[in-house]
Order: structure tokens, then sequence, then C-alpha cells
């Protein structure tokens, strides 16, 4: 057979979502060399479309900083990582998958909800939640499924109380998040259970009408601007990305401690180090895993190719928070480093609005975790803890530990 030419310079292409190497970690292997060789590239989509993949930091905030890509899912061309995706953003949308200007008016209805300082006001609340699971977690047992039993019910419990939704009623919601974000969720799975849920959500704005709370979603209501539909997807925003963000989080952190000895005794022994750690931990595990969707409505120039508009892109979060250009030795976890940088809550005018919360959440969930329970450690060899790559929030479905 005769010499094969030698490949020509066109960008490589694979399917994404790409599978993970050995450590558990680290993004694809194909990514992190996806942003060495070509950091925009195209690969192909589960419904065969073609999108750009960027995955270098500076692209990725150049990308989330400019108007000219679209985070509006009804421009044409915009690329959905699954058919759930799809069918949630087509049906029911809210101001994530909206632009300025609908999006800042929606959005500015609730940063006042979630700004710093009426953040830290909800500390002490935070805590006593914090501990109020721990207790029950460990009264009378050494093992306990950290999943189900802290890191799910501490931010799902936190959510409903800002909300003003009945956290006895966590089993329909959990459920229906779970579906939402399960990229194997086929369009009828997925319509089913945002019906459900904009429908609890709904039922439940109609009755603050009549008898409205302090919390979120009465005020939401009493504002007299939104039909109850549109508060119930905005309370479904809030609640799926509420919980089942920092949930991911607080488990799969406390599991990369303990696979990093001396980064977990260097935070116990330097408990002060906290706040820096959660950003350190934000940036290594970065578990929105497949990074966030836009699409060019102008032709734009990047990284010496033209995207042109009805072209998808897609802004991988966990290769731009290993960019060696932004953080030495990126592939270590490093407790004391300044994460700063990182966007693992995105960039531009959709970074993550419950930030500060996440950020509290996990700074109070992990710091206690530690103090209180010195012993900590995995009830089951590593092996066998599974993750999960098929969520769109990256995590462990359970993890057994003991203490
Ligand atoms: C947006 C990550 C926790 C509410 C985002 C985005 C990311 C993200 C990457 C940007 C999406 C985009 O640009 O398309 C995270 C991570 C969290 C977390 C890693 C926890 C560790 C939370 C919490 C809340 C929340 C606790 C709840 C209250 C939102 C909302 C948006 C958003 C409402 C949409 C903002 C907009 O479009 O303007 N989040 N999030 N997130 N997040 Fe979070």
């Amino acid at each position: 057979t005769p010499a094969t030419p030698a490949a020509p310079a066109t960008p490589p292409s694979f399917a994404f979502p790409a599978e993970r190497g050995g450590c558990p970690f680290d993004p694809a292997p194909v990514y992190e060399q996806a942003r060495k060789e070509q950091p925009t590239c195209l690969v192909s989509l589960w419904d065969g479309s073609r999108t750009w993949l960027v995955t270098r930091h500076e692209d990725v905030r150049t990308v989330l900083g400019d108007r000219r890509f679209s985070a509006d899912a009804t421009n044409p061309g915009f690329p959905f990582l699954s058919a759930g995706r799809r069918e949630l953003a087509t049906r029911s949308p809210s101001f994530i998958r909206m632009d300025d200007p609908e999006h800042a008016h929606l959005r500015r209805m609730l940063t006042g909800d979630f700004i710093v300082k009426r953040v830290e006001a909800l500390r002490p609340r935070v805590q006593e939640v914090v501990d109020d699971f721990l207790d029950r977690m460990t009264t009378d047992r050494t093992s306990a499924d950290l999943v189900s039993e802290f890191a799910l019910p501490v931010p799902s419990l936190v959510i409903c109380l800002l909300l003003g939704v009945p956290y006895e009623d966590h089993d329909l919601f959990q459920r229906c998040s779970a579906v939402l974000l399960d990229s194997r969720s086929t369009a009828d799975q997925t319509r089913q259970a945002s019906d459900e849920l904009v429908g609890y959500l709904e039922h439940l704005a109609g009755e603050k009408e009549h008898s409205p709370d302090e919390a979120i979603i009465s005020r939401l209501v009493a504002r007299g601007e939104l039909s109850r539909q549109e508060v119930a997807r905005m309370s479904l925003l809030l609640l799926v990305a509420g919980h089942e963000t920092t949930a991911n989080m607080t488990a799969l952190s406390t599991l990369a401690l303990l696979r990093n000895p001396d980064q977990l005794a260097r935070l116990r022994a330097e408990p002060q180090l906290i706040k820096g750690a959660v950003e350190e931990l934000l940036r290594y595990l970065s578990v929105v895993q497949a990074g966030v969707t836009r699409v060019a409505v102008e032709t734009v120039e990047l990284g010496g190719h033209t995207i042109r508009a009805g072209e998808g892109v897609v802004c991988l979060l966990s290769t731009a928070n290993r960019d060696e250009g932004v953080f030495g030795t990126p592939d270590d976890l490093d407790v004391a480093r300044d994460a700063r940088r990182h966007v693992a809550f995105g960039f531009g005018v959709h970074q993550c609005l419950g930030q500060p919360l996440a950020r509290l959440e996990l700074q109070i969930a992990l710091e206690t975790l530690l103090r209180r329970l010195p012993g900590l450690r995995l009830a089951v060899p590593f092996e066998e803890i599974e993750f999960r790559p098929d969520m769109a929030v990256y995590g462990v479905k359970a993890l057994p530990v003991t203490w």
C-alpha cells in the first residue's frame, strides 16, 4: 500500500463529550490534547452535527464575554449536548438560555438575593443545617453514604429555604432534577420531568398568592410582572442549579481530598485555608463537565478560525481550568494556590448567579466535615466508587465513608 500522505492541518474531530482517562478527576485526555494542539477545533455531537470546541482559558473568556455568541437556544444552529437538553432548553427556557436585555431583566429580579452580603447573613443558618445533617449521619453509626446523607441534603434544604419550597417534597424535585441532568434521558423523559416540576412549582406559586412568605417565589409572585409559569421556570432553574451542583462538588471534593492526603492534612492543620481550598477544588474538579454552550450570531474570528453565524460553540471549563498558561502545575490539587481566575462558574453575563451561596455552602460543609470527623476515610476501595460521566454535573453516585 502507498504511504499515507501527511494529514492536512485540519482540526482533529472527535465525538463530544469524550470519555475520561485513567484519573477520574482529570478531563478526557483527548480534550487536553486538543487544548495543546488545536485549542479551537471541530467536534461531532450525538445527533451528527458539528460544533466548535474551545478549550483554552483565554478563548473561553473571550467567547463568554462576547455578545456575538448567544445563549439563546432558539437561534438556528444552537448546539445541544443531548436530546434531553434540547427538549429542556426549548420547552422550559429560563434566563440562562436568553440574551440581554431579557436575560438581564429577569436576572436582576434575583441579584439582591445572591449578593455576598445577603448570602453571608445566612452563615449561621447554613452552619446549623450542616451540623444537623452531620449529627443525624453520625449518631450511633460509624459509616454512611456521604452523598445521600450529607452532600445532597444540605444544599437541597438551603435552596428550599431560600425559595420557599417545602423540603418534604425533595423526593419529587430530586427525582426530576436527576432526569433533567442526565444526558441519557430521552426527549420524552425530559418533557415529563420538566412538566412535572414546572407544574409542581406553578401550583406552589399559586399557593403563595394567597399565603405569601418572605422567600423568593412569594416575592416573584408579588411583583405581579411574571406569569405563574414564568415564576415556575425561574424557580426550576434555581432549584436544579442550586442543589445538584453544590451537592456534587461537596462529595467529589471530599473524595479528591481523601485521595490527596498531604493536601487533606494541610487543610486540617490550617483550616483558615478553606476559602482558597474551595476555589482550588472548583478549579480542579470543574463539575460542569461538558462546559457551556453558545451559538455565533455573527461571523467571528477565533484562534485562527472563522466561526460563522449559526455555528455552535462549546466552551470547555475543565480544560480552561487546567491551562498551564494560567495555573502552574495545573494537574496538581494544591489547596494553598491562588485559583481565583478559574472559570468553574462560567464567565461574562451568565456567570453563575448562585456562586456566593455555593462558596458559602462548600466552605462550611467541608470545614465542618473535616473538623468533626478527623478519622474520615473511604469505606470501600477507591476502585469501587462509581462516577457520573453521563450527568451534566460530574460527581460520584455514592460515597461510602467511615470515621
Ligand atoms: C449559571 C456553575 C451553584 C444558580 C452557572 C454557570 C455555571 C455554573 C458554569 C454558567 C452557565 C452558562 O454560562 O451557560 C455552578 C457551580 C456551582 C453552582 C459549579 C456549585 C458549585 C449554583 C447555585 C445556584 C446557581 C447554588 C443557586 C441558587 C445559577 C443560575 C445560573 C447559573 C441561576 C444562570 C445565570 C445566568 O444565566 O445569568 N452556574 N453553579 N448555581 N447558576 Fe450556577
